[in-house]
C-alpha cells in the first residue's frame, strides 16, 4: 500500500530590501534567497516587492482610509504573503528611511502586517548590520511580526576576501548556505504559525 504523506502548504514570503541604491548589496541577498527557494527549498514562493515607488509617508495622502494606487498595492502584496524577508543595511546604527518609511506605510490601520512571520538578513559594514536588527525586531513588537530568532544572518561586505561581485551579486559560498539555513527556519515557523491559527 501506498504511504499517504500530507503536502507541506506552500509559504508566500514577501522580500523587501531597505536600500534603494542600484547596486544594492542586500538585494544581491534578496536575489541568492530567491534563488534558493526557487532551486532548493520546497514549498516556498517568494517575491521581491520593490519599495522604491512609495512616496514618503504623509497621512494627507490618504483620503477616508483608502492609499494611493502605489501604496495600496504595497500594502496589497503584504497583506497577501504569510511571511516577510527584510534584506537591509543599517543606517547610523538603526532601520534605513526607505525600510521604515515602508514599514509605516503598511502600518496605517488597517495594519496588514500582524501574525506574519519574519526573518532579517543583512550586510553592511563592521557588524554587518547587526545592531539594526534589533530595532526591526522592536518595531515588529507593535505590528505583531513574529521574528524568527534564529539564525542570524549579518554579513561584513567590505572585509576581504570579496563576498559581492561587482554587480553586487553574492558570491561567498558559506553565506549562501547560511541563508539557506533562515530560509528553512522561517519555513518551519511560517508553517507553526499557519497550524495555530487554523
Ligand atoms: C546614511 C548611511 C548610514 C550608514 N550607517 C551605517 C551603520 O551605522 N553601520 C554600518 O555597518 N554601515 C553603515 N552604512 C554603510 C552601509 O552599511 C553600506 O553602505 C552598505 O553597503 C549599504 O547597503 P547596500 O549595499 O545594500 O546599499 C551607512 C550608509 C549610509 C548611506
Amino acid at each position: 500500500m501506498e504511504a499517504v504523506v500530507a503536502a507541506k502548504p506552500v509559504i508566500k514570503v514577501a522580500a523587501l530590501c531597505g536600500s534603494l541604491r542600484k547596486g544594492s548589496y542586500n538585494r544581491g541577498l534578496i536575489r541568492t534567497a530567491l534563488e534558493i527557494s526557487k532551486e532548493s527549498i520546497n514549498g516556498i514562493q517568494m517575491e521581491y516587492i520593490d519599495i522604491s515607488p512609495l512616496p514618503m509617508l504623509n497621512t494627507d495622502l490618504e483620503t477616508d482610509g483608502k492609499f494611493s494606487p502605489v501604496v495600496e498595492a504595497f500594502r496589497q502584496k503584504i497583506l497577501e504573503s504569510d511571511s516577510i524577508l527584510f534584506a537591509s543595511p543599517e543606517y547610523n546604527y538603526s532601520v534605513t528611511a526607505p525600510l521604515k518609511n515602508a514599514i509605516d506605510w503598511a502600518s496605517r490601520p488597517p495594519n496588514v502586517w500582524g501574525d506574519k512571520a519574519a526573518a532579517i538578513i543583512s550586510a553592511g559594514g563592521g557588524f554587518g548590520g547587526a545592531r539594526s536588527h534589533y530595532h526591526l525586531r522592536q518595531i515588529g513588537i507593535y505590528l505583531d511580526l513574529h521574528f524568527i530568532n534564529k539564525p542570524e544572518f549579518y554579513l561584513n561586505a567590505f572585509q576581504p576576501p570579496a563576498k559581492f561581485d561587482s554587480d553586487g551579486n553574492l558570491i561567498d559560498p558559506s553565506s549562501k548556505e547560511k541563508i539557506k539555513e533562515v530560509l528553512l527556519s522561517l519555513q518551519a515557523f511560517s508553517l507553526r504559525l499557519k497550524v495555530k491559527s487554523k
